[in-house]
């Protein structure tokens, strides 16, 4: 990331007109108390380094919370939520938690439920939106999905701000990984051409835990816990055959978050394959010569492979794009099973393979305890953040903080698992796989 201090600045619809309703204890003399002021600020980078300090050392982010004076009056206000791209656990508790601080502690009267994703914004596709009220949300925060339903793909921002205006809508809150955050930051522009007075906030959202500016993203937890569960299956599986292999495929199609949190969650992997590092199938320090001595050591291997990992072997291989753009990947997981029971067939080697693809069942669930509390966070501080009247922001998650991030240069960055990332160093170590990229050193 190549960021200057400009790159973090929030934008904001104009100077606030209204007290807050909220009641807290005003801010004292050192900026603190229960309203946070304009002022306060987060590291972006935590970690310093004494013999070498950078100019990045200096980055700060905007600290989320309720303002003691807010741009909108609460009252004449409408907002609207909508959720996109794929399922994540926690969706329906963050519509909740949203739709609550509105109404209950702000006092908003009227929150939109958009119909299927950016779609619902487009009025030739006649998507009426839902009204939300209490009994709607009353239980959704113990269901899977999104109650609002969701689609990919980008729509006209003219087309969904001529919605916005038409439906007198003066806050948007974007739930979504990083193309819909293109959208929302789209959504902005064409907002502020136009000269309106309404909020895009954007709330990320993703399995995958790759946006950037968000050290974890809820939904994230939810899935490691269900993917160490089908680990622990798999590992019963591959202990209970003769030279028994599991080969177990995970999402994750630009990052590997998830295959390396579900392997170290597990403590049963043997192998861990994810887009980042690129490794070679056959030969000298290959997958298939470590796993042939795996399985001569041990008799039994656990390999998990993320779905974006290995593309490499597989560049002959057609692929489409999906709606929001993506590349859509060849299937590595089917690909290695044939590899992996080629190999020994020809090495005489018996094997008993099983090959196991949980992929939608694990972001399909409930949001776990910990996800709850944070969906219930981050929704609560987007609520603060439009009723400040900020707007083409993120809620991050920055060392233990929620800040506001500009979603254009959130959309403008990547975020992946390096090399050299603390959790890619301990898959390594604990699962004693060859180093494959890896610039790791232990003495
Ligand atoms: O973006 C989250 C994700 O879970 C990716 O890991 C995966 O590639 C993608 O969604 C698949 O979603 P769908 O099949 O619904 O488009």
């Amino acid at each position: 990331m190549n960021l200057t201090a400009r790159d973090l600045e929030i934008a904001a619809l104009g100077p606030c007109r209204f007290e807050s309703p909220l009641g807290l204890s005003t801010v004292r003399g050192d900026g603190r108390g229960n309203f946070v002021t304009e002022e306060r600020r987060i590291h972006l980078h935590a970690e310093k380094c004494l013999d070498a300090p950078g100019p990045e050392d200096d980055l700060l982010l905007e600290k989320t919370g309720p303002r003691r004076r807010i741009f909108f009056d609460p009252e004449a206000v409408t907002a609207a939520i909508v959720t996109c791209g794929g399922l994540c656990p926690g969706l329906n508790n963050v519509i909740r938690s949203l739709y609550l601080e509105l109404t209950e502690n702000y006092g908003v009267r009227k929150v939109l439920g958009i119909r299927n994703g950016y779609q619902g914004l487009v009025a030739a596709n006649r998507l009426e939106p839902l009204l939300l009220s209490e009994s709607v949300v009353e239980d959704i925060h113990k269901l899977g999905g999104t109650i609002l339903g969701t689609s990919r793909g980008p729509q006209d921002p003219v087309a969904m701000v001529d919605f916005l205006e038409a439906r007198g809508i003066d806050l948007v809150f974007c739930l979504g990984g990083d193309g819909t955050q293109r959208g929302a930051h789209d959504l902005f522009t064409e907002v502020n051409r136009r000269g309106l007075e309404a909020a895009v906030i954007g709330l990320p959202k993703t399995i995958d835990n790759d946006i950037p500016f968000v050290d974890r993203s809820f939904g994230y937890l939810t899935a490691l816990e269900e993917a160490e569960r089908v680990l622990r299956g798999a590992h019963v599986e591959a202990r209970s055959a003769i030279n028994g292999i599991a080969l177990v495929k995970l999402m994750g199609r630009h990052a590997g978050f998830i295959a390396a949190g579900a392997a170290l969650a597990s403590g049963d992997v043997d192998f861990a394959l994810i887009p980042e590092i690129e490794f070679p199938l056959y030969g000298e320090g290959s997958f298939l010569g470590a796993l042939h001595r795996r399985i001569i050591e041990k008799g039994r291997a656990v390999v998990v492979v993320a779905e974006g990992a290995g593309q490499h072997h597989l560049a002959d291989c057609e692929r489409e794009h999906d709606a929001s753009g993506n590349r859509g990947h060849a299937d590595v997981g089917l690909f290695l099973k044939d590899e992996i029971a080629e190999h020994f067939r020809t090495e005489n080697l018996p094997i008993t393979l099983k090959y196991i693809d949980p992929s939608y069942v694990i972001r399909s669930v409930p949001a776990n305890c910990a996800d709850r509390l944070l969906c219930d966070q981050i929704a609560r501080h987007g609520v603060h953040a439009a009723m400040a009247g900020k707007t083409d922001v993120l809620i991050g998650f920055c060392n233990g903080n929620l800040v506001h991030v500009p979603i254009g240069t959130v959309v403008r960055e990547s975020k992946t698992l390096g090399v050299e990332d603390d959790r890619w160093v301990n898959v390594q170590l604990a699962t004693g796989q060859p180093r494959w990229g890896a610039t790791l050193h232990v003495e």
